[in-house]
């Protein structure tokens, strides 16, 4: 039998040896949940930082009164006590966002920007042109304080009010701000519509135009379709991911978003490959079970419920 298309993974010889993965469930996963204190979260994140992950999204420096859930980001970042092995980041809308993250002494900063004229403007109320008029002044702005920027381009495979996103325009975002300076891109698809033929239809195009530059992937596993997509991504050779802890999660501005694809969901298969992630996914399982006691919901993660494939059931 013939693959659909060339790139996808048929082998283990073609996948990658380590995988990189960003925890966003402090972000990405309370920004859709009722507000918790200010100390649930330093303890969440607290958590998280002894893992074994490398990477966490910790908070954003958004309005207020657009996501009251991150009003306290300043706080957050000041009182917790950070593990000098991981690398912790903030996500700003804008220039004002970026400059408070970096006031506030983070040193990795994500601008997120949607493919989507109608999602950016409900998200940031500026047209996508408009967001990335202002990207430039933005990356500057951060490289001049010696930190990085990666650019999160929301809605890369469809949109929630718009319908499927041409993979081109997406295309010539990434060409637009890797020309404005960006240091990594990534691809958010923020409501779940990512499958993979999609995955492989961008990764197609940006490959082919930009093989070297870093790119990660974010997925909502909003129609079951997450790990599946990190597969094709992965036979592409993409080594960077993003991941909620419990699948914590959703986007307050689109409709009928779930939460992120679950890290210890992505760190079970990934380490039954065979493939380091350097996370102790028990201790990770710990911290979900944590995180759903935070929020006061059942959280969606299979593993989470079920454990690893590993752990054996009582007769
Ligand atoms: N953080 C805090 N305040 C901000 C800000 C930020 N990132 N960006 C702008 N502001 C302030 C401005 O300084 C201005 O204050 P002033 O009235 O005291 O002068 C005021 O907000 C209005 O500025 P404006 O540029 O007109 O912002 P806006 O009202 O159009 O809101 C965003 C734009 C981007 C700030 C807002 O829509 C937002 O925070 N969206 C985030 C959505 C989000 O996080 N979604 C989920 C993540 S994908
Ligand atoms: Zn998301």
């Amino acid at each position: 039998m013939s693959l659909i298309r060339a790139g996808w993974p048929n082998t283990q010889a073609m996948l990658p040896q380590a995988v990189s993965i960003r925890e966003v469930g402090p972000r990405d996963g309370l920004q859709s949940e009722d507000p918790i204190p200010t100390a649930e979260k330093i303890r969440l994140i607290e958590a998280l930082s002894h893992t074994g992950l490398s990477r966490i999204e910790a908070v954003s420096f958004v309005h207020p009164k657009a996501i009251p859930q991150m009003a306290d980001a300043k706080e957050v970042w000041s009182t917790v006590a950070v593990n000098d092995a991981v690398t912790y980041s903030a996500l700003a809308p804008n220039l004002v966002g970026a400059k408070r993250a970096l006031q506030s002494g983070f040193a990795d900063i994500e601008v997120v920007v949607s493919a989507s004229d109608t999602h950016n403007r409900n998200n940031i109320r500026r047209s996508t042109d408009e967001s990335l008029d202002e990207l430039a002044e933005l990356i500057e702005t951060v490289h001049r304080d010696e930190a990085e920027i990666e650019v999160i381009i929301a809605t890369s495979f469809g949109c929630p009010f718009e319908g499927d996103v041409p993979a081109s325009r997406v295309g010539a975002i990434v060409d637009r701000v890797l020309a404005d300076g960006a240091d990594r891109v990534a691809f958010g698809d923020t409501t779940g519509m990512a499958t993979p033929r999609r995955v492989a239809e961008l990764l197609d195009i940006v490959k082919g135009a930009h093989p070297d530059v870093p790119l990660l992937l974010h997925f909502h596993n909003t129609r079951g379709t997450a790990l599946a997509n990190v597969l094709t991504a992965l036979g592409y050779g993409v080594t960077e991911f993003d991941a909620s802890v419990g699948g914590l999660g959703g986007c307050p501005y689109a409709p009928g978003a779930s939460g992120n694809l679950a890290t210890e969901e992505l760190v079970h298969m990934l380490h039954d490959m065979g493939i380091h992630t350097g996370v102790d996914l028990e201790a990770l399982i710990e911290v979900a079970e944590m995180a759903e006691k935070m929020v006061g919901r059942t959280l969606p993660s299979g593993v989470l419920r079920a454990g690893p494939r590993s752990r054996l059931s009582k007769l």
